[in-house]
């Protein structure tokens, strides 16, 4: 532990993980504490929250569970209230939650499509407008979105809602970062590749064909230029590096955690 946040307090959304290990919020939550935050664990799963504190609460750290459903503006309002009532600013705002869809605009209907726009991108957009106020009366803030290579690339599988909801991400970041850079605001987002978390597990198993997880981690290590795909952590270390102060000229930026990737033709 180096304290790179040490003295701040940041907010993660989606701070828990859909299953067993370490997804990227909760490795986020940790990190965040293990480099000096004070953290609200917001998470729409009251336990898996109350988890990721409980690992914070053994090493030492400062965490607070909060349950809310980020697409209820209402509930986002009563956060943002949270974390100043408990630690009195908000630093850093790390924007962790999506969700994941397999189909097409023929196979997605109506309500699974609203339903993932919702929880990708409104949730966001809620979350900005909910704590932005306040780190405009501090002079600074740093904003973390979670985007994914899906913003720009196909994943190998059909996913139109969640391509769609992630390239908004960007323009959200986008438009965040210049609104507010004259004011000490910074918004970058992270643009994970392949990962090997809870969420894919649960959400991909069945979509690599009949091999189940092992198949599906098997083909999604082999595409990725290190034969490996990355993890949680190395998304958690490049979201601690955009909230930190070491990245305050850095802003609107897309930071691709792929393991080259994005930059790969053959
Ligand atoms: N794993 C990958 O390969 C990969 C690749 C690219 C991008 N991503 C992005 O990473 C992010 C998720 O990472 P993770 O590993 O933490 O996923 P995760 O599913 O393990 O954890 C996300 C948490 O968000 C919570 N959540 C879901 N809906 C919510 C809501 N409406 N309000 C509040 N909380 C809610 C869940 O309960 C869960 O605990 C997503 O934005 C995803 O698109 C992942």
């Amino acid at each position: 532990m180096s304290g790179r946040l040490a003295g701040k307090t940041a907010i993660v959304i989606g701070a828990g993980a859909i299953g067993p290990g370490w997804g990227n919020g909760k490795a986020t939550a940790v990190l965040f504490a293990r480099e000096g935050a004070s953290v609200l664990c917001v998470d729409i799963n009251p336990r898996a929250a109350e988890e990721t504190c409980a690992i914070v609460a053994r090493e030492g750290g400062t965490a607070a569970p909060f349950a809310a459903d980020w697409t209820v503006s209402a509930r986002v309002e009563a956060m943002a209230a949270e974390c100043l009532a408990r630690f009195g600013r908000i630093d850093v705002l790390h924007n962790n939650v999506g969700i994941v869809e397999v189909g097409g605009p023929v196979e997605l209907d109506e309500a699974r499509w609203d339903r993932l726009i919702d929880v990708n991108l409104k949730g966001m957009y809620l979350a900005c407008r909910h704590v932005l106020p306040t780190m405009q009366r501090q002079g600074k803030g740093a904003i973390v979105n979670v985007s994914s290579l899906a913003a720009y690339r196909s994943p190998g599988y059909p996913c139109a809602s969640y391509m769609a909801s992630k390239a908004a991400v960007l323009g959200l970041t986008r438009s965040v970062a210049l609104q507010y850079a004259a004011q000490g605001i910074r918004c970058n987002a992270i643009l994970p590749g392949l990962l090997n978390t809870p969420m894919v597990h649960a959400a991909l198993k069945d979509t690599y064909g009949p091999g189940g997880i092992e198949a599906m981690v098997a083909t999604r290590d082999k595409v990725s230029p290190t034969g490996k795909m990355g993890d949680a952590w190395d998304v958690a270390y490049a979201a601690l590096y955009l909230a930190s102060d070491e990245a305050k000229y850095v802003n609107g930026a897309e930071l691709a955690v792929d393991g080259g990737l994005s930059v790969k033709v053959a």
